[in-house]
């Protein structure tokens, strides 16, 4: 029987491309927020199943959680990143980033824990740089990748039949680094950032380790910057 993945966030960017790399081995669920927005990849990956739902609308989350009884991979992709100081963040940015960054992820996985202890499954947490160091004008984002990791690490600890990965990447070329690079100013070059694919191919590293061995975080740094 082939392990099935979940994987958040799948209609684009880093999500699509974990979706790519998994595919050949994994049966696929894909998230997003609308059935459209997912269209192009269930096209390009036809065994995918579309698992649309707002990840901050917790009943839609849980009518779209209540059918998988058994999941060997769970990947927290979706994330959002609204950049600015302090002194500009409004309280609404900061609910808005911890709500799909860190309340979203644990409730998803509080949904899923009985479907994730059935098949011994991997928790795969999308981090970022941001998540081990925080940088001026990266308040809220940082803060909610902080807090993340700091989720992953309680769910070790009381979910010993589970494994849990963190990975923290660093910037990577997708739409939101576009947006990103469009707010700080400045030219747009793909060669400074990481490629999707070789972050997809770490989660797979993750997902693959023998079991004797724990992944507990992973880092990727662009050669470019690091
Ligand atoms: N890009 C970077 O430089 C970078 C670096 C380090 C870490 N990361 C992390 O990597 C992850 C993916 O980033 P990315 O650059 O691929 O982002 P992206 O291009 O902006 O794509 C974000 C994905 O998340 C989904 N999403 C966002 N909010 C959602 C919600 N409320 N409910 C359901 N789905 C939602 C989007 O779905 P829709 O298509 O429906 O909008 C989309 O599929 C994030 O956790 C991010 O923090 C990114």
């Amino acid at each position: 029987m082939r392990p099935t993945a979940l994987i958040t966030g799948a209609s684009r960017g880093l999500g699509a491309a974990i979706a790519r790399e998994l595919a050949p081995t994994h049966d696929l669920l894909l998230g997003a927020r609308s059935p459209e927005a997912l269209s192009p990849m269930l096209e390009e990956l036809p065994g995918a199943v579309g698992w649309p739902a707002d990840l901050t609308d917790h009943d839609a989350v849980a009518a779209a959680a209540a059918g998988i009884e058994r999941l060997d991979v769970l990947v927290h992709n979706a994330g959002v990143a609204d950049l600015g100081t302090v002194a500009d963040t409004t309280a609404e940015v900061w609910r808005r980033t911890f709500e799909a960054n860190v309340v979203a992820v644990a409730e998803l996985t509080r949904l899923l824990l009985p479907a994730l202890r059935s098949a011994n499954g991997h928790v795969v947490l999308i981090n970022s740089g941001a998540g081990l160091r925080a940088n001026a004008g990266w308040g809220a984002y940082a803060a909610s990748k902080f807090a993340l990791r700091a989720f992953g690490d309680a769910l070790r600890l009381e979910e010993p039949a589970l494994r849990v990965t963190s990975i923290h990447p660093g910037r990577i070329d997708t739409d939101m680094q576009r947006d990103i690079v469009a707010t700080e100013g400045g030219e747009y070059d793909p060669g400074q950032f990481l490629k999707a694919t070789t972050v997809a191919g770490a989660v797979r590293g993750a997902i693959e380790t023998p079991r004797d061995a724990h992944p507990t975080e992973v880092v990727l740094r662009p050669i470019a910057r690091s």
